[in-house]
Formats: C-alpha cells, structure tokens, sequence
C-alpha cells in the first residue's frame, strides 16, 4: 500500500459512535469520488468487519442525506482490537492474538490502497499500528469525550456538551422547585470535558472533574453555603471519572472483550447517599448515560465533520500519510499517528474555562 497512486480507499468509524460520523463519512466519500474519481469501501462495523471481511462499495447516493443522522451507516465496534484479539484454542480456552498483520492483508485483498480511520484513541492505536506495518492511514478525531491529543476539539463533543447543557437545564428547574441537590453524571471517561462545557454552560453550582479530585466536605460545604445564601437547591455536574482526593474513580463494570475493558459509572449515585451526612439535604441523581452519544449532530459538529472528512482527502492526495487530521488553534491541520497513538488529552487545572466558572462563584470541591 506505501507509495502506490491511491486509487482505492477503505473508511471504517470504530469505538462508541457519536453524532458527526455520517457527516465525515460523507465528506469523505464525496471529496473522493468527486474530485479525484476514487473508489471508497466502506468497511462494516469498525474493525471488526475487517476482520471478518465484510464491506461494500460506497456511492454517491449512499452518503447523500446523512449529513443530519447521528451514529453511522457503517456501524461501529468498541471490542475489536486488532491486536488483542479473542480467538478461541481447539481446548475450547480463550486466547489473545495480535492479528494486525491479517488486517493488513484483508487490506490488499480488497486492494485498498488508504485507510480512512473515523475513530478515538483506541482506533487511533490500532491505525497506528497498521501504518507501521506498511498501510497507509488517515485518522479523523471522533469522541463526545474531546479527549483526543494533537487536537483541540474532536467533532462529536460540541453535540454532547448540547445535550448534557440541556439535560442539566430541565434538572434545573425541578430542582428549584423541591430544594434538591441534583447531581447529573456525564460520560467523557478519564477526561473532564465534557462536564467542564456542559456544566460551565448549564450555570452549575459545582462541577467535578477527574483533573481535581475532590474534597466531599467542600462539596457539603459548596451546597450548605448556598442553602445559607437562600438558594435551597444545587446542581452538582459530575463526571464519570470524577475521583475524591485520595480516592480511586468509579467502576461500573469490566467489559473483557473491550481493549479499555473499564466502565466507569456510579459516582452520582454514591454522592448522594454520601452528601447529606446527617444534614437534610434531599439529593437526587440522575445519570445521562448514552443519551449524550445520541441525536443529530449540532451545526458546528456538522461542519467540523465535513472539514476533517474533506480534509483528511486532500491530505492523503497530496502525499500525507499516517497522520491524524487536527483542528489546533483556529486551523485545519495534522500530526503523526506515531506522536498521538496511546495518550490521551485532559483538562488542564488552568484552563481558561476553569478560571471563568471559579469567578462567577462556581466550586469544584476543593
Ligand atoms: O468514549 C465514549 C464513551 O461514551 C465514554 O464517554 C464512556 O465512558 C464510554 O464511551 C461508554 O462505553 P460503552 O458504550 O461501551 O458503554
């Protein structure tokens, strides 16, 4: 696949959709077909259907009328890693294999000669890896998390911090109206992104995020203080990964077969049995869970979308190749897959978000 002229290229989106895909996806396929009269396979289900050989031949009309659809006509996969895959022994026991060299081949077989990879960090990884073995890869930087390196927005995210923000304003009220601590738990894994825009943009009292671990009795205290103030109610904005000093985050289940086999969940519920410590405070939880990977992609989704998907073609036509395309100070650009794969970006104790929330009175429990 190297230096060939690229006359074939392969799209594949893999870990947990988000809204945008169908919009890369499109602008992919259509800057392909368009303006350089290339064919696009369409790889079913992430890496997955890599691996088990399943794709199809992707047109025109295929992509036309998805910009506004959230998920992806692709499907996507969050367990097929490439290199730690689960293949069962003729014992019947289940082993870990590095297959990436069988996706590599599948690659030729289907004489692709470029692999667009719509993905977060795990698919990032993988791509990664395949480009050391010789194929020649573009990423496109996918996840309601943000928490992708060499980037400073993924497309996806502005879409969940909509409907976290939103989430959080309903809350609002009802929370105002029975003087309750509502606390909302927001997705975004290791990462505070999400919760920092979303709880920034809702106006809630306090907002806890993994980058600082919090102190329970300066939460308590936060709540009390604005009891004191007259205000009987408080909207506590949690991440899932939210940690307490000291402490460790929250685990809701092991997934296997998943490369990141962790699930965080269950923080919001365990703050409110937490809180009240023998105060009458009346707290609620409520947990958004994967109504934030949901829905139609907000305007600037849509057009960051279309940006990273025409983008990530003209790259590669013009000879870039093994690169993650980036949108970092105001401007299209790129960075190596070598310099990104494996790290993740979080939410610096200084952001200027940060700063902003702390001034107009907000607490993140410290
Ligand atoms: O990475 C996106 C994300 O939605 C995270 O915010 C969340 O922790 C995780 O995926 C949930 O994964 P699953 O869909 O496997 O439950």
């Amino acid at each position: 696949m190297g230096t060939k002229k690229i006359k074939r290229i392969a799209v594949m989106t893999g870990g947990g959709d988000c809204p945008g895909l169908n919009a890369v996806i499109r602008a992919v396929t259509k800057t392909a077909i368009t303006k350089y009269k290339l064919e696009v396979i369409g790889i079913a289900d992430g890496y997955l259907g890599l691996i088990e050989d399943r794709k199809r031949v992707l047109d025109y009309t295929d992509v036309s009328n998805i910009l506004t659809i959230g998920g992806t006509i692709l499907g996507s996969c969050n367990r097929a890693n490439p290199s730690k895959y689960p293949v069962e022994t003729s014992s019947g026991k289940i082993m870990y294999r590095d297959i990436s060299g069988k996706c590599v081949e599948r690659l030729a077989d289907w004489g692709a000669d470029a692999l667009i990879c719509i993905g977060g960090d795990g698919t990032m990884a993988s791509a990664a890896k395949f480009a050391k073995l010789g194929v020649t890869v573009m990423g496109v930087p996918k996840t309601i998390d943000n928490d992708l390196p060499g980037t400073d927005f993924t497309f996806g995210f502005d879409t969940a911090v909509t409907t976290a923000a939103e989430a959080i304003d309903k809350v609002h009220t009802t929370a105002g109206s029975h003087h309750r601590v509502m606390i909302v738990e927001i997705m975004g894994r290791y990462a505070g992104w999400l919760t920092l825009y979303s709880g920034v943009a809702s106006g809630s009292d306090i907002i806890l995020i993994p980058e600082i671990p919090y102190d329970i009795d300066k939460v308590r205290k936060a709540v009390l203080d604005r009891s004191k103030k007259g205000k009987g109610y408080s909207i506590i904005a949690v991440a899932e990964g939210a940690k307490p000093k000291g402490g460790k985050m929250t685990i809701a289940k092991k997934i296997a077969s998943s490369p990141d086999p962790i699930r965080l969940g269950g923080i919001a519920n365990m703050l409110a049995e937490e809180l009240p410590d023998g105060n009458d405070l009346s707290c609620r939880a409520v947990v958004l869970g994967h109504v934030q990977r949901g829905g139609t992609p907000t305007p600037h989704d849509r057009n960051l979308a279309t940006m990273f998907g025409h983008t990530a073609i003209e790259l590669l036509m013009k000879g870039t190749k093994n690169h993650l395309v980036v949108f970092k100070d105001g401007k299209l650009s790129s960075v190596p897959l070598a310099r990104i794969a494996g790290k993740i970006k979080t939410v610096p104790k200084n952001h200027p978000l940060i700063r902003a929330a702390k001034a107009v009175g907000t607490s993140f429990g410290v």
